[in-house]
């Protein structure tokens, strides 16, 4: 029997991914190569935009055909988009032949749903509102033998009022520090040098435990687990990132100086309107610290443009942010409007128009800043953890530095999974090329 996962979103569906392919292989099920091979697919989606809902609803539309083919199959839809009421409600009346559609809090209990959609051959939908806690050794399938995630919170308080994530993952749940250095550990010993912490507002970690853990002694902790080369972390959250872990940072040993700070908006108005929670003032004095604390970090963010009601002075206001802050990258969306969300019932809504023209001037911007900070780069020696060979020219290897910056240089086969000082010897927007610099550590 195959399995046959499509994973949509961000990287907790990834690692929820994760979980349920350590489920399926428990049952004695195995990877298919193709749909036409598999058993089971299931379908792990995000609503955190539209066009993200309109990819799901396409693949299980294109799925039918497969399905009638071979009746056997089981099909399934989980992940965010079916905690939404009615989202579920129109996937159970559009698309009969579902087999099982289950929530995000449901992984558990998957095996058990599985045998049911099999036994009864009706369709199974289980959807809980809310997770019963933080449930540790469940099966995982971890990906390569490099670097990995794990989870230190689940879901979100924060409410940003654009935002569908607090609603479909729940209310912020942190899992005790000891488990996630345990697992750490282990990973450490199975080869992984990597690791990066998952959460959609990491700062707020260890805030609803009844111990004294903080997101900054937590990273202290894992700082100290031998072998373990590299850190990074997301989301963080500008509202409660401190300096007090901007110096936590600076001070660990494998912590990556790279920070994804989302700022959302460069303008005062659109954040308040946004229930961030923070001024531009007090983002540009997170980023002055981390500038004098870690010169040559990285700093990375999110935009979301066109939010209801963003004038043209707002919209420069983020402009004039990105040339401030010199963004080493950033994430451009265009505002969607979310069912449930505070948002959606705004009046001034923009139009499409105006929305994907903002987001063509500020991804001009954003692309020039890119290119700009990597301008000094050239001629350094960078710290290379190796992944594989190239995608574009496998005669070449690649990896990424400790700022998450992606590095092509010509090198033996062996040198993957290993860190290597290259020498920039070109620039570009998106990538560098390097040559060797050193031996292997
Ligand atoms: N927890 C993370 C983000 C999770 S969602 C954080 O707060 O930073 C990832 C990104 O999607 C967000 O940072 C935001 O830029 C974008 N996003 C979320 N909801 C959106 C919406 N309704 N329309 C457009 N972009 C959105
Ligand atoms: Fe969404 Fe805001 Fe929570 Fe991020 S912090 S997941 S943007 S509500
Ligand atoms: Fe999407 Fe859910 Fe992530 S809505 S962005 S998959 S938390």
């Amino acid at each position: 029997m195959k399995y046959l996962l499509h994973v949509f979103g961000c990287q907790m569906n990834e690692a929820d991914a994760e979980v349920l392919a350590g489920h399926l292989e428990k049952l004695g099920y195995a990877k298919a190569l193709s749909e036409e091979e598999a058993d089971v697919i299931l379908l792990i989606t995000c609503c955190v935009r539209e066009h993200a809902e309109s990819r799901v609803y396409g693949k299980i539309g294109e799925l039918y055909h497969l399905k009638q083919l071979k009746p056997t199959l089981i099909l399934g839809v989980c992940g965010c988009m079916t905690q939404q009421d009615d989202v579920a409600e129109k996937m159970r009346t559009r698309y009969p032949y579902l087999d099982l559609i289950f929530g995000t809090h449901n992984l558990p209990e998957f095996p058990r749903l599985l045998e049911q959609a099999r036994a009864s051959g009706e369709l199974v939908f289980e959807v809980l509102p809310e997770a019963e806690g933080v449930v540790e050794d469940l099966p995982r399938l971890r990906n390569d033998g490099l670097k990995s995630w794990v989870t230190i919170m689940y879901g979100c308080n924060n409410y940003c009022t654009y935002c569908i994530v607090p609603y479909v993952r729940g209310r912020e749940r942190s899992r005790q520090p000891h488990a996630i250095v345990n697992e750490i550990t282990d990973l450490v010993k199975r080869g992984y040098r990597e690791i990066t912490l998952l959460g959609q507002n990491v700062n707020s970690y260890g805030k609803d435990l009844d111990i004294d853990v903080d997101f900054a002694s937590l990273l202290e902790q894992i700082d100290q687990i031998e072998g373990l080369e590299r850190i990074r972390y997301m989301t963080s959250h500008p509202r409660d990132f401190t300096e007090r872990l901007v110096d936590a940072i600076a001070s660990s040993e494998s912590v990556c100086e790279q920070f994804h700070l989302p700022v959302q908006s460069g303008s005062n108005n659109m954040l308040k309107a946004m229930n961030r929670g923070y001024t531009r003032e007090h983002y540009l004095s997170l980023v002055r610290k981390i500038r004098e604390v870690l010169p040559n970090a990285s700093i990375s963010t999110d935009f979301i443009v066109g939010f209801p009601g963003e004038t043209e002075q707002d919209f420069e206001d983020t402009l004039s942010l990105v040339k401030e802050v010199r963004y080493d990258s950033a994430y451009t969306f265009s505002y969607s409007a979310r069912t449930g969300t505070p948002a959606a019932g705004l009046e001034d809504q923009l139009s499409e128009g105006e929305k994907s023209e903002r987001l063509g001037r500020l991804i001009e911007a954003v692309t020039a800043t890119t290119f700009e900070r990597n301008l000094p780069l050239q001629h350094q020696v960078l710290e290379v953890l190796v992944e594989g060979p190239s995608k574009k020219d496998p005669s070449k290897l690649t990896g990424r530095t400790r700022t998450n910056k992606l590095v092509h240089f010509v090198g033996e086969k062996e040198l993957v999974g290993k860190l290597v000082d290259v020498k920039i010897t070109k620039v570009q927007t998106w990538s560098l090329i390097g040559e060797q610099a050193g031996l292997p550590h």
